[in-house]
């Protein structure tokens, strides 16, 4: 991705230490997170200093690096963070997997790394053909290079289309409580490319209106029958789609597909803690008798989704 023009990732590893550029900071400031040890690795999943499941996923094979002495507790560890992105799973059995194997710890690591963004990359070839010119996307939190390393899996095809010359505009829904939207229009505007934040309860004014052409979102969870889990609110964007003939694509990698769960009813949905919706920026918003709950993904059935696109292709329904 670039920032203020420059090629750069969201995470890489240095000097035995992950170094995270910290999501909880921007667009404000760019700051760097030192994770110098695998409790530090636990923090900035939980904490979000890193976020979006592919990044998350990354984050944990490098973790697994500093754990590599024990890597049955390693693993433990990084996969009680956060419970419904897949990747992280992914992740951390393909790194144990490769450290029995007797593969070094560091290089399976920026294997997978690579790995996942060269997938990144083929999602966006394959998704821009769905991209007409002149098309307006609509697209829900952040699945852009912040959440997946570089590049993206929903903004994959975005970034393609732009590239190609096609004329493009994107709504980014805000997406309550962390205002994942505005990493999208940070990201999309880094690259020039044109779009405005909404909060989410205007997405189906928008595409009411005709305004919206494609809806393109990423995925922390897809079942084997292609119901998914992704940032709450995802549902609705679904299904306010389908209600006005709108194309609603799901971008995600391999390693976002978990093939041991029949269907999105298995999907384990994170709950986040309540201070999130309590707190905006260190400042009470809601009185003391406030009672709040803030879950962090919702399911969509598959029925809402018109295909997938995926490294390999697009798998249409
Ligand atoms: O809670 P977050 O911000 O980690 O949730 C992120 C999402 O829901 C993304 O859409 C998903 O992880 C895919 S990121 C390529």
């Amino acid at each position: 991705m670039k920032i203020d023009g420059k090629d750069k990732r969201s995470l890489w590893f240095e000097g035995g230490r992950l170094k995270l550029i910290d999501q909880r900071k921007l667009p404000y400031s760019l700051e760097i997170f030192v994770a110098k040890s695998v409790d530090n690795v636990v923090f900035a999943i939980n904490e979000m200093v890193v976020r979006g499941a592919p990044a998350i996923g990354a984050a944990a094979a490098y973790g697994m690096v500093m754990g590599s002495q024990d890597i049955i507790k390693t693993e433990k560890k990084l996969q009680q963070t956060r419970p419904t992105a897949f990747d992280l799973f992914y992740a951390t059995s393909y790194m144990k997997n490769a450290i029995e194997k007797g593969i070094c710890p560091l290089i399976a690591a920026e294997e997978y790394v690579e790995g996942i963004i060269n997938r990144c990359r083929k999602i966006g070839r394959h998704g821009e053909k769905l991209i007409s010119d002149n098309s307006k996307i609509l697209t829900h939190c952040n699945a852009g290079a912040l959440a997946t390393v570089d590049y993206g899996t929903a903004l994959a095809p975005i970034r393609a289309a732009h590239a190609k010359g096609k004329k493009i505009f994107v709504y980014a829904d805000e997406t309550r409580p962390r205002c994942q939207g505005l990493l999208t229009a940070w990201e999309l505007k880094q690259e020039g490319i044109p779009n405005s934040i909404i909060v989410d309860n205007a997405a189906g004014y928008y595409m009411q209106k005709g305004e919206i052409d494609i809806v393109i979102v990423g995925a922390d969870r897809i079942a084997k029958n292609g119901d998914f889990a992704n940032k709450i609110g995802t549902y609705e964007k679904a299904i306010v789609a389908k209600e006005n003939s709108i194309p609603f694509y799901v971008a995600a990698p391999e390693s976002t597909f978990d093939q041991s769960i029949e269907n999105g009813s298995k999907i384990t949905i994170e709950e986040r803690n309540k201070e999130e919706l309590i707190y905006v920026n260190g400042k009470r918003i809601m009185p003391e008798w406030a009672s709040v709950k803030n879950p962090a993904f919702d399911i969509t059935p598959k029925k809402y989704v018109t295909g997938y696109i995926t490294e390999r292709g697009i798998i249409k329904k």
